[in-house]
């Protein structure tokens, strides 16, 4: 049995004993190793009629050997417990899988997925979803429902938060870096995760923003911009995919044989596991798409939803009776059974089903894990304005300090959505980050100004503890804002924090508006009235609308919502310990009536007025893709490409020489875009096609290289149904952002266009 368990991924052992397992299961048994159960036992803020009742019903299907898989456990001694009852519930001895949103961390929290890709640093992600997979294995969690790899471009849409954001190429780079930090290289490697990037596909696109709402997609969008991140993930050796809630062109995914099957497994090449969405398999019938449980149980597998996720009454409970109706065939089935078996065989579950609990306790207790957190954290933070140098602060100069701003001590708005199991006592606000900083020699007062607001509709999450703020006994409105003014007119600087309460985004935290939460713009505006210099530290996970602020605050950080350590590296970055080199992964619009704004849309009629779409704003983004400040600045020269004319299909090298101009050391994000001139498309004005995070010292240079090739210059084209490479010309930008100016151009020469690439 142990050669099974060894994580090779080539193991023949594996298929026979899949096969051999199979042979003996009964359907019902084979519908049990399908079916995955939320389990909520005590995780809620409020005992729960309905979560006791839900786990007791969890219980019985495990005591019945109707049970493959559970999510939402992660305390290692109920693992243990549930795991006990699986297995010997089950006739065979099948142990259970578990899963969970281990999204930013577990017990140790990172920026959100948004902020990571502001980092532009593929190393820092791998490094700390690394970590969170050793926290998540130690407590018995197998499998993460992560990374969320849904392209974003509309900020209305409160899931932009768990993404890359706007654009592709990022995006890919991202998912890639995500899933070789939860799963390593090998699927079963020690201390890692199954990752399971979601949700396919196009999820993103929802209408209007709504979560949950219809995603209608062009053929190009949706090869060009929303499956390239789900490719590279797979390419990374992700072993399994959510489908997505939505439907797609009209038709929903966990029912979509064309999109699983076709797209997903032929053209992919996916050859791991898919599970639904909550509930989704059930929600083909109220989407109106399937007839009943039985109907929507055979569609969902045979379209290859090997595993439904569900709360109760899974419709996977009736596959006996689709099989025996033929709705769907015992083969289907077995086929969705032997790619779960097949991963519990290479797991090592079979060998090793339990967790030792002591040793998960002092996994969650590793102080390198903190570190990992505060460094990944200075990493994330943009900074969008910097006038006359404010930042960073000189922290001997400084008497007193006012620290301003709802979000300015709230521990749990500091660590962001999707965390559950985080440890409030060792998270660090912003306002303790100053005030470890800055020690007894700078006087820090803090007021939070504004109180928390109120969400219309409530959040699926306010059952979790801590989720929602409360509202504070006796806040007086009135008085607490003249404190919070007169604190900034008494300090030599005001620290302002202002954005979303964490429970403002996320899933089912859509909003129709952009702009600062209550009153957090007055209280801004009349700090600034002060004459007391402003820093402004936007926590958030979407763009706001920072219209004002981009005039009238000297000094904008975005920080998003940065975690366990985030104060200490916020502390860090205003004090210069620190400098910040990230980017940011969307385009910033100006008002939610821009949306979407996105960098790279086509040339279309009259490119010149590109910027006076509207008569009444400009339509440019407050701030463009790829943008970003430091602390020093950074200059451009030698733009070389090593040929001019490139053989159609071959790769060419541009490199660049990108020098430290300033007097600090600082970090830039090199970024290469590129557009194509003409061909049997019209292709967007640019497009990301290579970057680079790189360190520079004051006055020291880089030669940073960049190779373009097929995957860089190709594309899928609509009307040949397929990717092409045309036989064009090109023109390249290098910079630091996405209106970068140094430009170099080359053409492809052979044979006629257009040159169709299999399989992309
Ligand atoms: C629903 C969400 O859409 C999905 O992203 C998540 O993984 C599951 N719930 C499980 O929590």
């Amino acid at each position: 049995m142990s050669t099974i368990a060894t994580p090779d991924g080539h193991n023949t052992g594996t298929a026979a004993r899949v096969e051999e397992l199979l042979s003996s299961m009964s359907l019902a048994e084979k519908a049990g190793q399908l079916t995955q159960y939320f389990y909520f036992g005590n995780r809620s803020a409020e005992p729960e009629p309905w979560a006791d009742e839900q786990s007791r019903q969890v219980e019985d299907a495990l005591g019945h050997g109707r049970v493959g898989s559970m999510l939402f456990v992660s305390d290692p001694a109920e693992v243990n417990r549930l795991q006990r009852l699986t297995i010997e519930g089950n006739r065979l001895g099948i142990p259970a899988l578990f899963g969970f949103d281990v999204v930013h961390g577990l017990r140790t929290i990172f920026p959100v997925p948004i902020a990571m890709a502001a980092s532009w640093d593929l190393e820092a992600v791998e490094r700390a979803q690394g970590v969170a997979a050793r926290e998540a294995r130690a407590v018995g969690i197998h499998w993460t429902f992560a990374p969320m790899v849904d392209i974003a471009r509309d900020p209305r849409w409160g899931r932009i938060v768990e993404g890359a954001g706007e654009d592709p190429y990022l995006g890919a780079a991202l998912a890639a870096a995500h899933v070789r930090g939860f799963q390593g290289g090998v699927l079963g490697a020690p201390e890692r995760l199954v990752a399971g990037p979601k949700h396919f596909a196009g999820y993103g696109a929802a209408l209007g923003g709504r979560d949950y709402d219809e995603a209608d997609l062009s053929d190009s969008e949706f090869w060009n911009v929303y499956l390239p991140p789900f490719r590279s993930a797979l390419e990374a050796g992700a072993a399994n995919i959510m489908t997505a809630y939505m439907d797609l062109n009209g038709i929903p995914p966990t029912g979509n044989r064309w999109l699983l099957v076709e797209v997903l497994r032929e053209k992919l090449g996916f050859e791991g596991f898919v599970v639904s969405d909550a509930n989704a398999v059930r929600n083909l019938v109220t989407h109106g798409f399937a007839a009943d449980l039985t109907d929507a149980a055979a569609r969902a597998v045979d379209a290859g939803v090997d595993v439904e996720m569900a709360i109760s009454d899974p419709a996977y409970a009736h596959l006996e009776e689709a099989v025996a109706g033929g709705a769907v065939s015992l083969e289907a089935v077995d086929a969705c059974v032997r790619r779960i078996l097949a991963v519990k065989l290479r797991l090592g579950l079979f060998d090793q089903p339990y967790v030792d609990e002591e040793h998960a306790r002092s996994t969650l207790a590793d102080p390198a894990h903190r570190e990992v957190a505060r460094v990944t954290a200075q990493r994330s933070a943009v900074l969008l304005r910097n006038e006359g140098g404010l930042l960073p602060l000189d922290p001997d100069g400084l008497r007193s300090v006012a620290v301003l701003g709802p979000l300015a001590d709230s521990k749990r708005d500091t660590l962001g959505p999707w965390a559950f199991d985080f440890d409030l006592a060792e998270t660090v606000t912003v306002l303790e980050g100053v005030r470890a900083r800055l020690g007894e020699s700078s006087e820090v007062h803090h007021a939070p100004g504004v109180r928390p607001i109120s969400r219309l509709f409530p959040s699926i999450f306010d059952q979790f503890p801590a989720n929602a703020p409360t509202q504070p006994d006796n806040f007086d409105d009135e008085a607490e804002l003249t404190r919070a003014v007169d604190l900034a007119s008494g300090s030599d600087v005001a620290v302002v924090v202002l954005g979303e309460w964490q429970n403002l985004i996320g899933e089912q935290a859509s909003r129709s508006t952009l702009g600062l939460p209550g009153r957090q713009l007055e209280l801004l505006q009349a700090v600034v009235a002060t004459g007391t210099p402003v820093v402004l530290l936007v926590m958030n996970g979407r763009p706001l609308d920072l219209r004002w602020a981009a005039e009238h605050v000297p000094a904008i950080l975005d920080i998003w919502y940065p975690g366990t350590q985030g104060g200490h590296a916020v502390a860090d970055l205003i004090f210069g310990d620190a400098s910040p080199g990230g980017k940011l992964p969307f385009s910033w619009p100006r008002s939610v009536g821009q949306i979407p704004v996105v960098y790279s849309h086509t040339m279309s009629h009259d490119p010149e007025k590109q910027a006076e779409r509207y008569w009444d704003e400009p339509s440019t983004p407050l701030f463009p893709f790829g943008f970003g400040l430091s602390y020093t600045s950074f200059g451009y020269s030698d733009l070389v490409l090593d040929r001019n004319e490139l053989p159609i299909g071959e790769s060419l090298t541009v490199s660049v020489k990108v020098t430290n101009t300033g007097d600090r050391p600082g970090d830039e994000v090199v970024q290469l875009y590129l557009h194509q001139r003409y061909g049997t498309a019209s292709r967007p004005v640019r497009e990301l096609k290579g970057f680079r995070r790189v360190h520079l010292g004051a006055g020291a240079s880089r030669t940073v290289d960049f190779t373009l090739g097929r995957a860089e210059l190709g594309y899928w084209n609509a009307a040949a149904h397929d990717h092409v490479l045309d036989l064009t010309t090109f023109d390249i930008w290098v910079g630091g952002d996405s209106t970068a100016g140094m430009s170099a151009s080359f053409s492809t020469v052979g044979e006629r266009a257009p040159q169709k690439m299999t399989n992309g």
